[in-house]
């Protein structure tokens, strides 16, 4: 049973829209399991040991998360997960993109119901396993012509259908997009929400009367925690904040240092704790 020993409170966790599947309050990001260039982050680093990712799994399980977050555009990151899940794949509720390739050390987009098809395809290839339980847009930016314009959603409506994703949704850039994907029922928004940018506030308003899934990236600021001084405690004031929006479905953080990890979890469950 996963539980916070100081507090004696377990990890919340919440449906997924229109599904069975209940997801930790908090996600495991795993951006930084596969790609180290082109990324804004405060610091450089080098990609974790296999060794060292099956630490953070184990820690992140042992702590109450079952949700993992990775995406094509994440280099490496879903073979890897693919590999090192192994048997224990079932045991995690995996959320991966489509739309996004990094290849060449550059982004490339298509949202062709072709291009989406063949991408969850190679998705599921890569993290060996039949069926993906989310599967968001990774949108460019531009929104509402993913949404409206190139036949991405019924492609996912598809494949959604066939079983090999069982909810779907979209990672957004933008307010318009994100109050969008609400209108036309999606599962779930991914959206970016912390104390030092709440310009998206008005999507997760929308999304808990619909209610929508919402995911949150960046729920730390990437690491910046802002552009001015750090509060004492910005772990804390983050979580505080995002989860004090009854819409927040779950906060998904990024990170490869297990002493990170293990006090995301703890501020998180103290929080937000059952
Ligand atoms: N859909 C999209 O378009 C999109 C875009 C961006 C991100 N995402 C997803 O959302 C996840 C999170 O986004 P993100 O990585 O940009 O932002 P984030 O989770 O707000 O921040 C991650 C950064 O914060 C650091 N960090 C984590 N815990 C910390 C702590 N307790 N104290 C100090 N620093 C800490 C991490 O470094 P350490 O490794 O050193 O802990 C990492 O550099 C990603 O991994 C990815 O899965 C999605």
């Amino acid at each position: 049973m996963p539980w916070n020993a100081s507090l004696g409170l377990t990890m919340k966790r919440r449906l997924i829209h229109s599904t069975d599947i209940a997801v930790s309050s908090l996600g495991l990001g795993t951006v930084k399991f596969g790609r180290n260039q082109q990324v804004k982050y405060p610091a450089g680093f080098e990609l974790p040991s296999d060794e060292e990712i099956l630490a953070l799994l184990d820690l992140a399980q042992e702590q109450g998360i079952n949700l993992i977050d990775t995406a094509p555009a994440y280099g490496i990151s879903e073979e890897r997960l693919g590999k090192l899940l192994g048997s224990r794949r079932d045991e995690w509720v995996i959320m991966s993109k489509a739309g996004e390739d990094f290849i060449d050390g550059a982004s490339h987009f298509d949202f062709s119901p072709c291009a989406i098809t063949e991408s969850v395809e190679r998705t599921l290839l890569r993290l060996r396993t039949d069926r993906v339980e989310s599967l968001l847009l990774h949108s460019d930016g531009n929104d509402l012509e993913v949404l409206d314009h190139s036949g991405a959603i019924d492609a996912l409506q598809k494949l959604k259908e066939q079983g090999l994703i069982r909810s779907y949704g979209i990672s957004t850039k933008t307010v318009a997009g994100g109050l969008r994907a609400i209108e036309l029922g999606l599962d779930a928004v991914m959206v970016t929400y912390n104390p030092w940018h709440t310009e998206e506030e008005s999507i997760l308003d929308s999304a808990l009367e619909s209610g929508t899934s919402v995911f949150l990236k960046k729920a730390l600021g990437s690491g910046w925690f802002g552009d001015g001084e750090a509060p004492d405690d910005p772990v804390t004031e983050a979580f505080r904040f995002v989860f004090s929006h009854p819409a927040t479905t779950s906060a998904i953080v990024g990170t490869i240092n297990p002493k990170h990890l293990r006090e995301n979890c703890e501020a998180l469950t103290a929080i937000d704790g059952d």
